[in-house]
This record gives structure tokens, sequence and C-alpha cells, in this order.
């Protein structure tokens, strides 16, 4: 299949992009915009073309389309804590972009697959989350992707369009910016810096691998029903602090660096996702949480040449916003 990435130069479409190319065989054109968050050289081992563009540019889109026969679209803004300081590139790129998109595959009559967030239901106290449940997001983030959500499903009613929608709990594995939970938490931990958890660090997510998570939208691209959303959540749930302390046992850090810091705005307390309509088309999680968590811890200490330039770069300034703390 020729395929094109948006957004492939990001963490989770990059893992995307070297398993299908690798694993599958497909032809991979990746559209990345390369934000802050979207890098080259996570895909320096992935056989693909690259086009530098933004989703939200028609003639970016058009340019990229050629024998293309499938679209799937990562390419988005995607920390919770940015659109809380800053959201008009969200709204941007999630409505505007996406559009764009549609708008494209319905010209060319190609099947269209968006990667979405189990975000966009909002928090749920216990139980867990169906494909059904009422779409409930809280922050600009997950507000804009349930936006893009329906603008996807409404291209399936209106024009009959083959789209999906794959609906992922939190990632985590190798090229994920150290923005994230885990990433942030391993590199400070890695430099003796304080770890900071938001509000009493209580809070569960439900944690799955970026390969496992690739895997399952690679399945519903090849056996998904046009229309339909899929589910996608690992096989752990953890609190926070448990996973912080677990970085810690991994990382030979000390509890003395934890730091208990003001709570994210309108944090949502558990995310859980019930992935049986996925399984059913033959997937199901390769990577238990722990196993995953140790070779990422790994990967983070193997690949400081990753992760350097970052760590030296405009992401200083955005820790000091965010923290009110210098990195060492
Ligand atoms: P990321 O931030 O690592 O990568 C996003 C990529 O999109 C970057 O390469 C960036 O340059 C590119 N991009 C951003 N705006 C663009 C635009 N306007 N045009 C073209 N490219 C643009 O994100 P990620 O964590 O890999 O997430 C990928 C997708 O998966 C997102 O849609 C996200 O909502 C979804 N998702 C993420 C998680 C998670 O835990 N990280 C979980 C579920 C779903
Ligand atoms: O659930 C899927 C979502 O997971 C994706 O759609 C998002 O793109 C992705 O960013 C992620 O969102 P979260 O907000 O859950 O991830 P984050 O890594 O920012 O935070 C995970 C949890 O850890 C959350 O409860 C907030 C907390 N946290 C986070 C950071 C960065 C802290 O306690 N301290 C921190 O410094």
């Amino acid at each position: 299949m020729k395929l094109l990435v948006c957004g492939g130069a990001g963490f989770i479409g990059s893992n995307f992009a070297r398993i299908r190319a690798r694993d599958h065989g497909d032809e991979v054109v990746v559209l990345d915009k390369l934000t802050y968050a979207g890098r080259q050289e996570n895909l320096a081992d992935v056989e693909h073309s690259f086009l530098h563009g933004a989703i939200e540019d028609p003639d970016a889109v058009a340019g990229a389309l050629d024998g293309v026969e499938a679209i799937v679209n990562f390419a988005a803004e995607t920390h919770v804590d940015r659109s809380i300081a800053e959201p008009d590139a969200f709204v941007r790129t999630h409505a505007l972009g996406t559009h764009t998109l549609l708008e494209a595959a319905r010209a060319s009559g190609v099947r269209y697959v968006q990667v979405s967030t189990d975000e966009v239901y909002g928090s749920i106290d216990e139980g867990t989350f169906t494909e059904a449940s009422p779409l409930a997001p809280s922050s600009p983030y997950s507000a804009t992707k349930a936006g893009a959500d329906l603008l996807v499903s409404s291209y399936f009613h209106t024009y009959g369009m083959e789209t999906l929608i794959v609906r992922g709990s939190n990632n985590y594995g190798p090229y994920q910016y150290p923005e994230k939970l885990i990433p942030l938490m391993v590199l400070n931990a890695l430099h003796g810096d304080r770890l900071p958890v938001y509000g009493d660090g209580q809070q569960v997510r439900n944690w799955i691998h970026a390969t496992d998570f690739a895997r399952a939208i690679g399945q519903v691209l090849e056996h998904g029903m046009a229309g339909e959303v899929y589910n996608a959540g690992g096989p752990d749930e953890c609190p926070n602090l448990e996973v912080v302390q677990r970085i810690i046992a991994a990382t030979g850090a000390g509890e003395e660096l934890i730091e208990y810091v003001t709570d994210r705005p309108g944090h949502d307390v558990r995310y859980s996702l019930s992935s049986a309509k996925v399984r059913a088309l033959g997937w199901e999680p390769q990577v238990a949480f722990g196993e995953g968590l140790a070779d990422t811890v790994a990967w983070y200490r193997d690949n400081e040449a990753w992760w350097a330039p970052v760590r030296s770069g405009d992401y200083r300034a955005y820790y000091e916003r965010q923290y009110g703390r210098a990195l060492s």
C-alpha cells in the first residue's frame, strides 16, 4: 500500500511509519510541518519520502497525494499543558488541518484514518469507555481533537467517504518528546533534576506502548469498517506517582527528587478504554507496562544523541515557563 502519513516525524507517527515500511512493505510518504515535536531524525532508519508542509495547507496536501491509497493522520498539537497555555495552534491544526485533509481525501477518493485519543471521552472514575460513550472533553487539546473526530464522522455520513477513527490511550516508548510524563521523568531522574508530580499524583492513565498502538492503527487501516470508531487501550493502568516511583527504581535516582507541584487546571482523574472492538479485528497489545517501561528507560539512557539537542534547545524555555525552574 502507498500511505500518506501526516505527522509521521513525531513520536507515534514515526513508530507507525517504521512498522509499516519494515514489516508490511508499505510505501510511506510523510507530510510533516516539523513543529518543536517533529524531527526527521525519528525517521532515520525508516524507508520513506518526506514532504515538509502543514496539513492545513491545501497545496501541500494536494502535492502529497500522488498515487496514495490511504491517509493516516497523526498530525496534531499533542500536549495538554501547552493547550491550556496557548490553545490557538490546537484549533488551527485540529479543525482546519483535519478539514483540509478530509477535503483532499474526498476529492481523490482515498481511505482516511484519523488518529484520536481517549481524552475525547473525558474522565471516568470507574469502569471503562467504549466507542459508544459520550464525548465530554475537558481541555482545549481534547476538545479540538473531539471536534476533529466529529468532522471526520460527518464526512462518512454526508459524503459516504471511507473514514475510520482510532482512539488511543496514553502512549509511551522511544522517540517521545520529553514534555510528556514518562520521558520527562526519565530524563530528569537521569540528570538528578526534581520530578514534578501534579497534585497528589493519584491520577490514573491506561498505558500503551507506541508500537502496540501503531499496530492497532494498522489493523484498523486494513480491516476496519468504514464509518466506525475503534478504541485501542493499553493492558495496564497505573497512577502517576507509581509511574514515577518505577522510573526512580529503574534509573537508580532517589525518592527525594519527587516534588508535588500545582495541579493541572481541569485535570482528568482517570482514563480507561475498552478495546474489545479492535481486538475483534485480531489485534492485542504485546507489551506489558513493566517490561515496556524498563525498555523505554534503557532507550533514553542509551540515546543521548537523540535527546541532548532537545534538552538544550527551546525545551529549556518551555520548561521554565511551565515549571518555574530551570533544568540542570
Ligand atoms: P507528537 O507531538 O510527538 O507529534 C506530532 C507530529 O505532528 C509532529 O511531527 C509535528 O511536527 C506534526 N504536526 C503538528 N502540527 C502539524 C501540522 N499542522 N501539519 C503537519 N504536521 C504537524 O505527537 P504524538 O504523541 O506522536 O501523537 C500523534 C497523534 O496521536 C496525535 O494525533 C495525538 O492526538 C494522538 N494520540 C497521542 C497519544 C499519546 O499518548 N501521545 C495517545 C492517543 C492519541
Ligand atoms: O490519553 C491520551 C493522551 O495522553 C494523548 O491524547 C495526549 O496527546 C498525551 O499527551 C497524553 O495526555 P496526558 O495529559 O495524559 O499526558 P501527560 O504525559 O501530559 O501527563 C500524564 C499524566 O501525568 C497526567 O495525569 C498529568 C501528569 N503529569 C504530567 C507531567 C508532564 C505530572 O504529574 N507531571 C508532569 O510534569
